[in-house]
């Protein structure tokens, strides 16, 4: 380096140091890290905070509050649904690019990075595709064609917009799923082999080199037993060890984090030993789906506080846990909530046997619950040094 670039980046170093470490000033008032965003708290630690993205609800002028809350207090956006297939291209060789377009643009105005969900999974798939391969119109190798078609379309189109692509989603099943050892499930694997998955991440690369490339999976919070038979987070170490193994070019694994309040969950330094072991593979990591849900009891129902306020606490207390833990591991690049209000929440509609609720972090009057004051106490009350910087991730040549 010339003299002057020693100058250059030492100036810069200096001044990174000093961000990370001052409070700012604002002219007369002390510096109020409580009344700040999400957002504005998460950028100290290099991190991004992201929601999912209802465009019904974005668009709706009825209720402005949801669109000020997406630009005001997330830095990165993903579509819910309008990045699907069967929302893409509802018919065959017809791409309807008008919803998902308009997310970019939103998030391009309001300054934020933008995750790509989803190229490849089972479901939302449309109806074309799969009563096509049923009814033995499409066969493996057109199945095949279409889905390098799809990813190689779907991809180019948003080229040098997509920060994090979910290129495979869910590709394996649960312990609770028949047969109970863990293996590859759904439409893909059962009509073209576990071969999709590198194929797949392939094709990504290929259409835009620049975005990262990650697999995306629920269930995937800590490891278990160790047994990739019956643990999978185990199975999906494995498998994207092998791909990264293989020269395949997958840059992160995602982690939804759709957690419940009735389960036993996992603590902090669980979540964090995951994420670590991830990182091991000089992969980055990131949730990219949480929320925390509730079974709405007839008690919860009925608005009896004794049943509401422990449900209200396990729920912040389990959004800490994914957010401390990703806040400790500095390859994990972003905290993505799926649906920040209770108006506006996949919860009721997925879960409704019992049904239950209660899953994000605004109530349904968009009133931040204790689960948002936790999940920004946790952004102002971290630093070095545990808490470092996050260490960007390129994408793997
Ligand atoms: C959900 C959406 O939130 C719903 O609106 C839709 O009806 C079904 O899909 N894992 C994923 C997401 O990867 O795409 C799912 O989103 C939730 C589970």
């Amino acid at each position: 380096m010339k003299p002057s670039r020693w100058i250059a980046a030492g100036l810069v170093a200096v001044a990174t140091a000093a961000a990370l470490n001052a409070v700012p000033a604002t002219a007369g008032r002390p510096y109020d890290p409580t009344a700040q965003s999400l957002r504005a708290l998460a950028q100290r630690h290099g991190l991004y905070v992201g929601t999912a993205v209802d465009m019904a609800a974005l668009d709706n002028a009825a209720e402005p509050r949801y669109r000020e809350l997406v630009g005001s207090e997330f830095s990165t956006v993903t579509a819910e649904n309008v990045m699907k297939w069967e929302s893409l291209e509802p018919t065959r060789g017809t791409y309807d690019w008008g919803p998902a377009d308009e997310l970019v643009a939103f998030a391009r105005q309001h300054h934020q990075r933008v995750r790509g969900h989803v190229l490849v999974w089972h479901n939302q798939l449309p109806a074309w595709l799969t009563s096509g391969v049923e009814d033995g119109s499409i066969d493996t190798a057109e199945l095949r064609r279409i889905l390098r078609d799809h990813i190689t379309a779907v991809v180019r189109h948003f080229k040098g917009r997509i920060w994090q692509w979910d290129v495979v989603n869910e590709a394996v099943s649960d312990p609770w799923d028949t047969p109970s050892t863990l293996h590859y499930k759904g439409f893909w694997a059962e009509h073209l082999g576990p071969g999709y998955i590198a194929d797949a991440f392939r094709w990504a690369r290929a259409a835009d080199p620049n975005a990262l490339l990650f697999y995306n999976d629920y269930n995937i919070e800590a490891f278990g037993s160790g047994n990739p038979a019956d643990d999978k987070t185990q199975f999906v170490y494995e498998m994207a060890r092998d791909l990264r193994a293989r020269g395949v070019p997958i840059d992160g694994v995602g982690s939804q984090g759709h957690l419940g309040t009735q389960y036993g969950n996992y603590d902090t330094l669980q979540v964090a030993a995951a994420l670590r072991k991830f990182a091991g593979l000089g992969l980055a990591t990131a949730f990219t789906e949480v929320d925390v849900r509730s079974q709405l009891t007839a008690g919860v129902r009925a608005g009896d506080s004794a049943e509401i306020n422990p449900r209200l606490q396990a729920s912040a207390a389990n959004f800490s846990t994914l957010l401390r833990a990703c806040l400790a591991e500095r390859h994990c690049l972003s905290f993505t909530l799926w649906g920040f209000t209770d108006k506006h929440s996949w919860v009721p509609g997925a879960f409704s046997d019992p049904p239950e609720g209660l899953a994000t972090v605004y109530d349904e009057n968009y009133q931040p619950k204790r689960s948002y004051q936790e999940l920004k106490a946790d952004l102002i009350f971290a630093g070095p040094p545990f808490v470092r910087p996050r260490v960007p991730q390129q994408p793997r040549r």
